[in-house]
């Protein structure tokens, strides 16, 4: 019977420990933000459709400049090293891109890559910020101020980022649904691994896959100010659901960073913090069954436990 009662206390404080400062210290660690928005809410509306035959020839006259198509083997004039050395940083192959990005994303990027990757997100999210000083501000006079430091701010956040791909703004809606037609009509179904290759690859690698960026590292540093961070063990300092928050909206965690939001869908997505996991975190899947064999094995130890200690206070008696 004594046993039981210390069975009940022990299960008791274990519980309190685990319900009670479990879930705190991880509501302080990991504040709660909202999943990324998939619809690129922020972003104009693009609903016309496209034909990818006409699209071709537009491709070949607006985007082949810069980007390659091996999927439909377009090669742009230049080679390799000459375009990091012209944009300083590789303008993606494009086989993929009808895969991977959102069709709104794609037409709002292609008319003005950096208001898309950058301005718009970031004028977002500062005015959300803003918003919630201005209810607590006491006077006009500090809103006035708060105000005047969103812009500064602004102001010093377009200075800084950038992005080397022209807009095509004097496109028309239709010729832009073309293109992204035809951008889907040859694209390639990736793998995990093709996924994340294709949309980090030009600044990021994954050294423990195998995978280098295909951009020069003193050129990446020139152009975007800051080396971007191998990928190999993101999943495990970050962990999945920070990085499922942050790879489509940076600006959210690190306002100001120079990373671009690269437009993925929400399958692309996964598919690229699932490669992170297979990379990173490999034994994931050994280690929770190797788990629960432990468990196992420990219930099974003490009822041994019990049984011997009952059988040697028996002799004691
Ligand atoms: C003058 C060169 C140039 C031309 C022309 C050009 N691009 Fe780009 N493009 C780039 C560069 C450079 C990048 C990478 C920019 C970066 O990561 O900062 C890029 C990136 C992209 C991306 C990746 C976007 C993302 O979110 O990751 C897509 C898609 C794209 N371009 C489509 C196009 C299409 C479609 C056209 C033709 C209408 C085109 N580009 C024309 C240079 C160019
Ligand atoms: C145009 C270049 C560029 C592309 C494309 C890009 N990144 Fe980054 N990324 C950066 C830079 C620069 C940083 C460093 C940001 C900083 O410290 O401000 C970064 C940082 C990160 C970090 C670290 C975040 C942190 O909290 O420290 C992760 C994770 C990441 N990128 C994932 C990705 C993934 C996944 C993709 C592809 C979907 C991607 N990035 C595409 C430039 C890029």
């Amino acid at each position: 019977m004594r046993e039981l009662k210390i069975l009940i206390v022990l299960i008791a404080f274990t519980a309190v420990t685990y319900w009670g400062i479990e879930p705190y210290a991880h509501h302080v660690m990991h504040p709660h933000t909202e999943a990324p928005d998939y619809a690129f809410s922020d972003l104009e509306e693009f609903h016309v459709v496209g034909d990818a035959k006409a699209g071709k020839e537009l491709f070949a006259m607006n985007c082949q400049a810069c980007h390659s198509l091996s999927s439909d083997d377009i090669l742009p004039p230049m080679g390799h090293a000459d375009l990091v050395a012209a944009y300083g940083v590789y303008p993606p192959d494009l086989s993929t891109a009808g895969d991977l990005y959102d069709t709104k994303f794609l037409a709002n990027f292609i008319k003005n890559p950096a208001n898309t990757a950058f301005d718009s997100i970031f004028k977002k999210h500062k005015e959300e910020e803003l918003a919630k000083a201005k209810a607590l501000a006491k006077s006009d006079e500090e809103v006035a101020k708060l105000q005047h430091s969103f812009e500064k701010t602004i102001e010093g956040y377009l200075a800084k980022t950038k992005i080397s791909m022209p807009g095509f703004d004097y496109l028309s809606d239709q010729e832009i649904a073309n293109i992204i037609a035809y951008m889907k009509a040859v694209k390639k179904e990736t793998t995990p691994r093709e996924a994340t290759a294709q949309a980090c690859g030009r600044c990021h690698s994954v050294n423990y896959g195998d995978l280098t960026e295909n951009s020069s590292r003193d050129q990446l540093v020139g152009y975007l100010g800051s080396f971007p961070p191998d990928l190999s063990q993101m999943i495990k300092s970050k962990g999945d659901e920070y990085l499922h928050k942050f790879i489509n909206d940076p600006q959210k965690q690190l306002l100001g960073t120079a990373m671009p939001r690269v437009g993925l869908t929400e399958d692309a997505e996964k598919k690229i913090v699932q490669y992170l996991e297979e990379v990173g975190d490999a034994k994931k899947d050994e280690r929770n069954t190797l788990g629960v064999y432990v468990l196992i094995f420990m219930v099974i130890m003490a009822v041994f436990a019990y049984f011997f200690k009952v059988n040697v206070f028996k002799e004691v008696h």
